[in-house]
């Protein structure tokens, strides 16, 4: 049996409440993905996992990715369009854009850019915008697999093409691919916490299931390949 601490020995500890600490901190050369920060470069150079193909929609999506906030949408043609959120012309957020054909219109002046940011109506112009040519919307490249959509957030002449998993190519008779988000951070009004229940079962190896998770520290996306009789 240990010997009971005397009291200068406990006075010596003082009152012990968690008053004073000081501040957590984090190393922020590691942690920093925004743009122009070593980790947001490196991880610039390959594609992530954004969102479901299923969350790209006529209703425009605040989506959030490499310390960027971004508008996700799928233009009348079904093409998935990623865009600088504010407006090139007077900063209005595209977020409230009307989805059309041809692209997105902003709700402001009802300028037109289509899924690669090209302007290609300025109807309150006049003739209608005979600079519109010069003008465009930043955007970034996205593409779409295994029901995910995926970006590419870095410098065009080093974009790679987007791989293929072959765990997603080669399914087994009777195997269908299932993919959901594991956790809801990229968008504020996502809530699938009961899904990670799953997820945490696969790590440990106790289901049949294949899974991979797709960008984990970014977008935690889980894919299933999974018989379908368990869907
Ligand atoms: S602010 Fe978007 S068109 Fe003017």
């Amino acid at each position: 049996m240990s010997k009971p601490l005397s009291t200068p020995e406990l006075e010596s500890r003082g009152n012990g409440t968690a008053y004073g600490r000081p501040p957590p901190h984090s190393d922020d050369l590691l942690v920093r993905v925004g743009p122009h920060t070593p980790c947001g470069e490196y991880l610039r150079r390959y594609w992530h996992p954004l969102a479901l193909s299923s969350d790209a929609t006529a209703s425009p999506r605040k989506v959030r990715i490499l310390g960027e906030d971004l508008i996700l949408f799928r233009d009348g043609k079904g093409r998935p369009g990623l865009l600088y959120p504010r407006c090139m012309h007077r900063g209005t957020t595209l977020y409230y854009g009307h989805i059309e054909n041809r692209g997105i219109r902003c709700c402001y002046h009802g300028w037109l850019f289509d899924v690669e940011g090209n302007c290609l109506e300025q109807p309150c112009e006049p003739n209608g915008g005979v600079g519109r040519a010069s003008a465009r919307q930043p955007w970034y490249p996205v593409e779409e697999r295994y029901g995910i959509v995926f970006a590419y957030l870095g410098p065009k002449d080093k974009m790679p093409l987007l791989p293929r998993y072959d765990i997603f190519e080669n399914l087994k008779e009777g195997e269908s691919i299932y993919v959901h988000s594991a956790g809801g951070t990229a968008y504020g009004d996502h809530k699938v916490q009961a899904e990670t229940v799953p997820y945490n079962c696969c790590r440990h190896g106790k289901t049949p299931w294949t899974l991979i998770t797709c960008g984990s520290f970014i977008r935690p996306l889980v894919v299933y390949s999974l018989p379908r009789a368990s869907k």
